[in-house]
């Protein structure tokens, strides 16, 4: 290890995956996730059960990643870790492991806002160009659906968000319709790809300035649904294809007409997506297809930075520590931590 290198252990807790990364510089050695398939019988993330796993996943994600690394505890300079927003008892696990681990180590530690971090994975080093600032990030994730500028690694302003459902919710709410498990965003995407996105219309919403709505999609799909299946009881599974198709392109449809707008206005063509809607094939291929129309940059996390990850969390830190905003050990967990320090 040279010198000047800087090696950060990051930890991510916040929902339901248990994830651990190590970055040297701005390069990613490992990243290592455990996810929690406990709560696809529940139909959604129980945040007890959660909690638990986190605690048991916690230490074995960790030795995971340091091992995949080749390097030991010894070897940290930075601990990072997701402060918030999400789960209170999922934040707990990582936040309590990391000022132990800080104390123990005494080494420094930096506390994370889990969507900066989702933002922030775009400066991961891939060998592909970065966002320039200021850019546009189209957040899209289960818990959140936002447009930021981002002015600087720790300088974003939230210019738009969801009034209801999350663009993940929207997914996942309307696979639930269809009677997939959870979290159904994934099998939306798969099915998509076999149908035709003009056979179905749903409702989309008339939302001021940059502001997104799903609810009202959701309701559309249920009656459509029910009225439909009372009719021939077969319907979802004859038109599983066409549904999904249709479904995804209302909601990417819902999407980036927030998008255009805000680009058109700020006149700011730096574009990126994050969050892990951004895994969605639909919504990549749609961002690169208006980016050759519009004369965009677009830019498209890599798919194990999309979803919830350490690294997203290691990256972040990184930042944090340029501009020596470390934490303390009287820092708690934050399941509402605003995304502008207030
Ligand atoms: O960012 P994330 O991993 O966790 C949160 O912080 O919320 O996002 C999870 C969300 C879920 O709603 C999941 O259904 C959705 O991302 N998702 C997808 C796809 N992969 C994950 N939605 C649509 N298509 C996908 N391929
Ligand atoms: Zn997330």
């Amino acid at each position: 290890m040279s010198q000047q290198s800087l090696v950060i252990l990051g930890i991510e807790s916040s929902c339901d995956d248990t994830s651990a990364a190590i970055l040297k510089d701005d390069t990613i050695l490992s990243n290592v996730t455990a996810t929690q398939a406990i709560h696809e019988q529940y139909g959604g993330v129980v945040p007890e059960l959660a909690s638990r796993a986190h605690q048991q996943n916690i230490i074995p994600v960790v030795d995971a990643a340091l091992k995949k690394a080749a390097l030991t505890l010894k070897d940290i300079d930075l601990i990072a870790f997701t402060q918030g927003p999400g789960l209170m008892g999922s934040l707990v696990v990582g936040t309590a492991f990391a000022k132990s681990l800080s104390l123990a180590l005494n080494k420094p530690m930096v506390a994370v806002h889990h969507m900066h971090a989702h933002i922030l994975a775009h400066f991961i080093n891939e060998g592909v160009p970065v966002p320039g600032f200021p850019f546009i990030c189209m957040t899209v994730s289960g818990g959140h659906t936002q447009l930021v500028r981002i002015d600087s690694p720790i300088e974003m302003v939230v210019l738009g968000s969801t009034i209801d459902d999350a663009a993940g919710e929207a997914f996942d709410k309307t696979a639930k319709i269809l009677g997939f498990p959870y979290p159904g965003g994934p099998l939306i995407d798969k099915y998509a790809k076999e149908g035709n996105p003009d056979a179905f219309s749903f409702a989309k919403p008339q939302v001021e300035g940059y502001n997104f709505s799903f609810s009202g999609l959701k309701t559309s799909v249920l009656y459509f649904i029910q009225k439909e299946v009372a009719k021939n009881p077969n319907f979802i599974e004859e038109n599983k294809a066409d549904l999904c198709a249709s479904i995804q392109a209302t909601i990417l449809e819902i999407l980036f007409k927030q998008l255009r707008k805000v680009s058109a206005d700020t006149g700011i063509k730096d574009i990126a997506i994050a969050g892990g809607v951004s895994a969605n094939s639909g919504l990549r291929a749609k961002l690169a297809e208006e980016g050759r129309k519009l004369g965009w940059n677009v830019f498209i996390p890599k798919f194990e930075y999309c979803t919830d990850n350490a690294a997203m969390i290691a990256i972040a830190g990184k930042f944090l520590a340029e501009k020596q905003q470390f934490a303390q050990q009287d820092i708690s967990a934050d399941a509402r931590l605003p995304f502008v320090k207030p």
